[in-house]
């Protein structure tokens, strides 16, 4: 199987193209102007069923054939949607069952996109029908170089309440539970008298007097994210049949805050993975964010290529305030992708939209026109693009893990906490941004990684793995002489979400060499003082060390002299355990101690602002390293380095200057 777009040469570089927004006169100016940023590759047709489809089975693919045979004279490789992410009124007008509905039993209308249900018998074959006739129509063509299958799986509507839904929410909880016995004991369900008698009395999580059993939430997101992948499966099992020689892809949302789809599950069923980060513009640190989106990314493609789907070139249209990107920040966030291991970046979209709900979102062809700061931009990256693209294919190696599960992200997020304070993706964050500054390259890895897959990395990091059967894996890794490092609200809970008991965190005790006899969380706004000097807030627990040692305890608060951080040798290696939320100069200060009895080398302090990561691979049979650096920072810093610095082809024979918010790709030799 294929697993890069066909025909692209070097590094993608595009955007979503939306030419049905436009007189057709427009197209030959968008393929001109495609030419001169060097465009190679651009997402067609995602939302445009109503055009494609025009009335039930009534197919009028003329204007999307011109645009193709366009796209193709000038050089443009197509990654073809099966436009099957906004489905056309007259369709939901016809078969209103293909509108989804919410918790509290609202039917959501069309009018604006993804107005589908998940388990709607009538969506599912009327958008397989419209990816097999694009299929046949389309398998020749010569600008053909991929499917994007949907659109954001999940983004607006991750789930759907209504009665076809709760049918197929029973069938996969028999498959999953096989009795309802099984049920009723996974779901604890002789709480609150929710015993069930018959498969019929379930339903969907729906808005109830009081909390929903927490069980049932959870089997809900499996089933949710299970079903959107079916849907996307049922469409891309068409396409490999017409097409098998064009890759497959749908764009992921790994990003701060969508959770709705276990992606270690679905990386397994595209052909080359994609993925759509948008920087929060008001975040100080929305460059760490953008590197934590791309390091996941790496991790979910496990190898296969990869590339950056959507960015914006400047301003969103849908945060609160809608900040314009800094002169240099369109480049940098390319490079960082590119860096972390995206082998092209393309934005949403070729040409800013003068009408629809996105008329304020940036492009790269801005409502301004070509004389901007954007479209010079865009050239210039398009250019450079073209002067590293040796780098395509090639890897990124990291000595560090991270384990990264979003059924614990689910079970978390569920209401009934002890504290509603905590967010599982911002204490993932806060950990990754202690590894980030200290120059560390990190791996994301799937939760019930096997010891000898762990085994490659000096430290693994494994943040609040709530939802956790057992910690054998682990437990194998450390005793093998691993490093660990384990935070509070980890192994408290199996994967049906019953609570491990004899102690906090759980499965974890006995590894980590300590026991918890109750979680204190902190009040809003309150921070503790640690023996060590530094502060927590959100977090603290009733720890006891038993064969753990104590390295840090807390000076004051609601637990003074209590354990907040512990050492616990094991084996040949050794598990740390962070009971609070430490913040800040702290965390920085413990992730580098893990780092250094790891035996990994990290940044200096002060180092911060400049973002260096290695990609090796081979050029011409040679194995060859690429060191692509981005500053984040104000101030020009100068880097060791031997070799050609290939953006301005000039020679680095010891060191190399990385501009005050600049990049550098150096194309290094040994010395
Ligand atoms: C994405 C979506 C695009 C566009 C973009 C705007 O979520 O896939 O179609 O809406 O956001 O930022």
């Amino acid at each position: 199987m294929t697993t890069w777009p066909t025909g692209v040469p070097g590094l993608a570089w595009g955007a979503d193209y939306n030419p049905e927004q436009w007189p057709e006169p427009v197209w030959a100016e968008d393929v001109e102007l495609m030419r001169r940023a060097g465009v190679n590759l651009v997402s067609v047709g995602i939302f445009s069923w109503a055009l494609l489809e025009v009335e039930e089975g009534r197919y009028e693919f003329d204007w999307l054939d011109r645009v193709l045979d366009q796209l193709h004279a000038g050089g443009v490789r197509v990654d073809l949607a099966t436009a099957t992410a906004a489905p056309p009124p007259w369709l939901t007008t016809a078969h209103p069952e293909v509108l989804p509905e919410t918790a509290d039993g609202v039917r959501l209308s069309h009018g604006s996109r993804q107005s589908y249900c998940p388990s709607s018998p009538i969506y599912r074959t009327k958008a397989v029908a419209l990816a097999r006739a694009l299929a046949e129509r389309y398998r020749d063509h010569p600008a053909l170089s991929a499917w994007h299958v949907g659109n954001e799986y999940g983004c607006h509507v991750p789930r759907c309440y209504c009665d076809r839904c709760a049918a197929a929410f029973r069938t996969w909880l028999q498959a999953r539970h096989g009795s309802l016995d099984a049920l009723n004991e996974a779901w604890g369900t002789a709480f609150w008298s929710q015993h069930y008698t018959a498969w019929e009395q379930i339903v969907p999580p729906r808005v109830t007097p009081a909390q929903n059993n927490p069980g049932q939430l959870l089997d809900f997101d499996r089933f949710s994210s299970d079903a959107l992948l079916e849907l996307y499966k049922a469409e891309r099992d068409v396409l490999h049949e017409v097409t098998p020689g064009v890759p497959v892809t749908t764009n992921f949302m790994v990003t701060w805050n969508f959770s709705a789809l276990d992606y270690w599950k679905w990386a397994a069923e595209v052909d080359f993975l994609s993925n759509d980060h948008y920087t929060r513009a008001e975040h100080p640190e929305r460059h760490i964010d953008l590197s934590f989106s791309a390091d996941v990314m790496r991790g979910l493609a496990g190898g296969k290529p990869w590339l950056l789907m959507e960015h914006s070139t400047s301003a969103v249209n849908w945060q609160v305030r809608n900040i314009a990107k800094l002169p240099g920040e369109l480049r940098r966030n390319s490079y960082a992708h590119v860096a972390h291991g995206a082998d092209g970046t393309l934005f949403f979209q070729w040409r800013q939209s003068r009408a629809g709900a996105e008329r304020y979102h940036s492009a790269m062809v801005p409502h301004a026109g070509t004389d901007t700061k954007v479209f010079r931009e865009v050239e210039l990256v398009g250019a450079e693009y073209q002067r590293i693209a040796e780098i395509v294919g090639s890897t990124v190696d990291a000595s560090v893990a991270v384990v990264y599960d979003w059924q614990s992200w689910w079970a978390l997020s569920q209401p009934a906490h002890p504290t509603s304070d905590f967010a599982y993706q911002e204490h993932v964050f806060a950990l990754y941004r202690a590894l980030w500054r200290a120059g560390v390259t990190v791996d994301f890895v799937p939760p019930v990684a096997d010891p000898s897959a762990l085994s490659a990395y000096e430290l693994v990091v494994v943040p609040a793995l709530y939802t956790v059967d057992d910690a054998t894996p682990y437990e194998e890794y450390v005793a093998g002489g691993g490093h660990l490092l384990v935070t509070y609200l980890s192994g408290i809970t199996d994967t049906r979400g019953h609570v491990h008991l004899g102690g906090y965190p759980g499965a974890f005790r006995e590894l980590l060499g300590v026991r918890t006899e109750e979680f204190h969380p902190l009040r809003s706004g309150e921070a503790v003082t640690l023996d060590d000097g530094s502060s927590a807030t959100v977090w603290t627990e009733h720890l006891h060390a038993d064969s753990a040692k104590v390295m840090a305890s807390y000076a004051d608060g609601p637990l003074p002299g209590v354990p907040a951080v512990t050492r616990n040798e094991h084996g040949d290696g050794v598990a740390w355990y962070l009971a609070c939320g430490l913040t800040g100069d702290g965390l920085d200060r413990l992730v580098r101690t893990t780092l250094d009895q790891a035996g990994v080398h990290h940044a200096d302090v002060g180092q911060e602002g400049v973002e260096v990561v290695r990609r090796s691979g081979q050029v011409g049979g040679s194995a060859v390293s690429w060191l692509v650096a981005v500053n984040h920072g104000d101030g020009d810093v100068e880097l060791s380095a031997v070799g050609v610095e290939l953006l301005s082809g000039a020679r680095a024979s010891g060191s190399v200057v990385v501009p005050a918010g600049g990049v550098v790709v150096v194309r290094e030799e040994e010395v």
